[in-house]
């Protein structure tokens, strides 16, 4: 059975600030769910937050792309901004950034993951979504995860991962693509992706198959905006066992908090923090960066969980790291590398003071 997973998300209204999701949002969100489903559009739903992000994890048989389903997202973050306006939350319909919809939420704000696939015997599906940081925080946990054999065993260990993995990837300053072969160009992969503001992996597939691995969602809001409109908040699709990493290899990563942008006015470097959902609450100077795992199996496309993959005890050190890490990283206060570089703040004053200054500048000889 072809089944499409898709994940489409977006911020449109915050509670408090921008710390978490309003429970109104999130309920208005299954409204609209369930009468997709009942109306036969959607095989299943689960809407869930990160933060304040409020994400719309759907199943249905139209394909990747599909406009009805992307209309029906678009619609429900419309329908959620109102509700967020009523309430006066903060930043109501922040991530929209059109007034219309035009037959596709890509490059309208909202971050979208989907991916179809001939769903397995037994289908495990891990969905990661962050808040307060960008696409590419998923760069490293994804090339741990397929490429990397001190991360997965299963690369060296299983027959059918041993021909290693394909890594397409996306530069999203130049709107160019493309695809490295794992684990013989490991070493070209990491040129790219070990920057990981411009240089995105999209997608992951199995070289033996051919078979879609892991899909992410690689919209930059400040380049789509070109103005200041919040990190992106990404989300990823990875599917598990057999052929593809196990649960455990998949979440592994997640034991190191790595270095993400975003954090405070997404103009900080700072520990991304594996947290179970309900921890998805970004308070301390608005963050640290949060990374929540919902886990399911399919059954003909029906999301059996999710199970709150974060909340296990073994994620206990991985978070007491992150906030001894937020803590050393917060005394460097305005300066880089806590700041990020120039290029990379979304929020800047910089040339309103150059501006202001420019008389007082001198040449140095
Ligand atoms: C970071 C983020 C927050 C806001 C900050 C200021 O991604 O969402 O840190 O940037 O709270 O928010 P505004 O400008 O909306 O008052
Ligand atoms: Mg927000
Ligand atoms: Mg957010």
């Amino acid at each position: 059975m072809k089944i499409t997973l898709s994940v489409i998300k977006a911020d449109v209204g915050g509670y408090v600030g921008h710390s978490e999701s309003h429970p109104d949002l999130l309920a208005k969100a299954k409204e609209n769910m369930a009468k997709a489903k009942k109306e036969g559009l959607l095989v299943d739903y689960h809407v869930t937050k990160c933060g304040d992000d409020l994400q719309l994890i759907m199943t249905h048989q139209q394909g990747e792309d599909s406009e009805k389903i992307h209309k029906l997202a678009w619609d429900t973050f419309i329908d959620c901004t109102e509700i967020a306006k009523q309430l006066k939350l903060h930043g109501a319909g922040q991530d929209l950034l059109s007034d219309a919809f035009s037959g596709n939420v890509r490059g309208m704000g909202p971050g979208v993951a989907e991916m179809e696939f001939e769903e397995r015997g037994a289908e495990t599906i891990i969905i990661f979504m962050a808040d307060k940081t960008s696409s590419g925080a998923w760069n490293m946990p994804l090339y741990k995860m397929f490429a990397d054999p001190f991360n997965t065993i299963g690369l060296v260990i299983a027959e059918n991962m041993h021909q290693g993995f394909a890594f397409e990837v996306h530069d999203i300053k130049e709107g160019k693509r493309v695809t490295f072969n794992a684990p013989e160009e490991i070493y070209d992969l990491l040129v790219f992706i070990g920057a990981p503001s411009r240089f995105m992996v999209k997608a992951v597939y199995h070289r033996g198959t051919g078979a879609i691995a892991a899909v992410s969602s690689t919209q930059r809001l400040a380049l789509i905006a070109g103005r200041y409109v919040g990190k992106d908040d990404p989300v990823c699709i990875v599917r598990s066992q057999g052929e593809f990493p196990a649960v455990g290899e998949v979440l592994e990563p997640f034991t190191l908090p790595l270095l993400v942008e975003g954090w405070m006015r997404g103009s900080h470097h700072g520990p991304l923090m594996p947290v179970a959902v309900e921890d998805s609450t970004p308070t301390r100077f608005d963050g640290p960066p949060r990374v929540v795992a919902a886990g399911f199996q399919l059954s003909g496309g029906k999301l059996v969980g999710p199970r709150d993959m974060f909340a296990d005890k073994s994620f206990d050190n991985a978070r007491q790291q992150a906030l001894d890490v937020a803590d050393f990283m917060r005394a460097h206060g305005p300066f880089e590398p806590h700041r990020l570089p120039l290029e990379g703040m979304e929020y800047t004053t910089m040339p309103q003071v150059m501006k202001k200054l420019e008389g007082r500048f001198t040449p140095l000889d």
